[in-house]
């Protein structure tokens, strides 16, 4: 997802799933073919498995950019045909490429010739008003016919004009009965299904039918329901949101001695969800997310946030003042 999903959500993620696959942003061809390969392709190898999400339609530039793809270790690579923002369709990709699967498949054949990793395609239902389920079945068995095997359906369509990107994840209908119906016809292909899926019983519940689930919004706004997932899943103890927290304060650590341009703000912001639900979840947030403490933070404002809700809200203690100058948080540890 979008300035969301960057490698250090990415790894914070993993340590809440280990069995999850993540994607990277969507990352667009032309980026990488004249910009910073390594700026948007570098990640921690404890990410793993990552998906690289590519935005594109010359197969050209897309073949290039998967190769480097998979030249950086990912373990796939998808291309986005469900992003409606207008800056996308100007370019003629993200949704508006679902008009034209017959491109979609030149795509598709082109990065697979350039690749070894599956390439695998993520889209939505149908575009703007078209509702009929024969549209998504045929841009389906003709992208599939290219060789493409896993298709991720957020199973709403895209409205091209009249609604912003937020707008276009919530405003037109969801319909997970056409993505059951696409696994149904296609039933050796891998349809996962993407949409509005927030709670553990829920998600399990939707597994039924489907190879799979991907879960966008309730994955960032409350991670610790990942954990959960893993653990209905794959067994396993639940880890405490203490531990996931003090191990991204090593991480953390390590970012801010490793890398001359990091900021603490670049990390923390993808955990202020980890307690939600959790009473004493405003205090965490209020320390990261206060920019004034932001600012003079290091690596012990992870340690402090935790301090803040065990006393919920204690300001004085959080004061940027008091924040260990060597970044050494023993007692937390
Ligand atoms: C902030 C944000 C950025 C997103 N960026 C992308 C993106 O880069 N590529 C993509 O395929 N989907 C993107 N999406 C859409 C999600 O992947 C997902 O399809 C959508 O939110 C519906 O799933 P959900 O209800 O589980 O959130 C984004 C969603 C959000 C909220």
């Amino acid at each position: 997802m979008m300035a969301w999903t960057d490698r250090h959500c990415r790894y914070f993620h993993r340590l809440l799933a280990p069995h999850a696959l993540l994607y990277t942003e969507m990352v667009t061809a032309n980026a990488l073919v004249h910009g910073d390969v390594a700026h948007h392709l570098d990640f921690d190898a404890r990410e793993a498995p990552v998906v690289l999400q590519l935005g594109g339609s010359d197969p050209l530039h897309l073949a290039h950019a998967a190769r480097l793809g998979e030249r950086w270790g990912y373990a796939e690579i998808n291309l986005n045909c469900g992003c409606p923002s207008e800056r996308v369709v100007e370019g003629a990709f993200g949704a508006c490429l679902m008009q034209d699967p017959e491109r979609v498949a030149d795509c598709v054949l082109a990065m697979r010739e350039a690749v070894t990793i599956p390439v695998t395609i993520k889209h939505r239902i149908g575009i703007d008003r078209i509702e009929d389920y024969a549209f998504v079945q045929r841009f389906v068995s003709v992208t599939a016919s290219a060789g493409c095997e896993t298709f991720i359906v957020h199973a709403r369509n895209a409205w091209l004009s009249g609604l912003s990107p937020k707008e276009n994840r919530e405003i037109p209908p969801l319909r997970h009965d056409v993505v059951r119906r696409l696994k149904l016809d296609f039933p050796h292909l891998k349809i996962v299904l993407n949409g509005g899926l927030g709670d553990v019983a829920g998600i399990v519940a939707s597994l039924a039918g489907v190879d799979g689930v991907m879960i966008g919004r309730a994955a960032y706004q409350q991670p610790f329901l990942l954990a959960r997932l893993e653990a209905a899943l794959y067994g396993g103890a639940l880890p405490s949101r203490e531990q996931i927290a003090l191990r991204m304060a090593e991480y953390l650590r390590d970012y801010l001695k490793r890398d001359a341009h990091a900021q603490v703000r670049h990390v923390v912001r993808h955990m202020l969800g980890l307690f939600h639900g959790e009473p004493s979840a405003r205090a965490w947030r209020r320390v990261l997310s206060d920019a004034r403490i932001l600012s003079a933070a290091n690596d012990a404002i992870i340690g402090q946030a935790l301090d803040a809700m065990a006393t919920r809200g204690a300001d004085q203690s959080i004061l940027p003042g008091f924040i260990s100058p060597s970044g050494s948080s023993a007692a937390l540890i």
